[in-house]
């Protein structure tokens, strides 16, 4: 039997431990996003999206290493124009708002990667991935975020994520940009591929 060793987040200082794997383990992933559709910035210039950029890489993720999709969603949905969801996430952002959102994971201790996408708004997370984020105790576990953006890349995102997921191995972030999510695959795959042998 071949085998060998992948790294997970250990609880405390986000060190590495090293756990033995076997080929054939079952390793459960679990990719959770948030998504808007709607009017975007795009190259640009705004385009109505009618599926969002962050979902398609979640789906990229999901084909290449298996696993649970869970989409992220409020109770009060964002504008479906631009220019006023980019005054709602401003003023939730400054207000460090904690948008009720419409559902959870029932168990998330079956899951030993955590894989968190969002689109970049004004550099950080939307703030309903924190409503959801800190609902759970995820120490211990490695959680690989995925950011889409029109240019700031993963902005401050990671540092917010190690803030709000006390005690998890947070695992290089993986930028795309949003006009090209379409023809991330192979980038996407590789990425998230890497992420699950670590
Ligand atoms: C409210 C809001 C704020 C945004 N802020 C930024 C930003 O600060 N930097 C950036 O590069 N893109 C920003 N964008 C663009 C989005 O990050 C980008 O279009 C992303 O791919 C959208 O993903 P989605 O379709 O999954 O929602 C913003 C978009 C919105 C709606």
């Amino acid at each position: 039997m071949v085998e060998w060793f992948v790294k997970t987040g250990s609880g405390k200082l986000n060190t590495l431990r090293q756990k033995k794997i076997k080929i054939g383990d079952k390793m459960a992933n679990l990719i959770v996003y948030y998504s808007r559709k709607g009017e975007n910035y795009w190259n640009g210039s705004i385009k109505n999206l009618k599926k969002g950029n962050t979902e398609r890489v979640a789906e990229y993720i999901q084909k290449a290493v298996g696993g649970e999709l869970f989409e992220v969603d409020t109770v009060k949905p964002y504008s479906g124009d631009y220019y006023e969801c980019i005054e709602e996430a401003k003023a939730e952002l400054r207000a460090n708002a904690r948008p009720e959102i419409k559902g959870y994971i029932g168990d998330i201790s079956k899951y030993d990667t955590i894989f968190v996408g969002y689109p970049n708004w004004w550099g950080q997370m939307p703030m309903c991935m924190c409503t959801f984020l800190e609902h759970y105790d995820l120490s211990g576990k490695k959680i690989a975020p995925f950011c889409t953006n029109e240019g700031s890349g993963m902005g401050s995102s990671e540092r917010q994520l190690k803030s709000v997921c006390k005690g998890a191995f947070i695992a290089d972030g993986l930028s795309v940009h949003g006009a090209e999510a379409e023809q991330s695959e192979a980038k996407v795959s590789a990425w998230a591929k890497k992420i699950i042998l670590k």
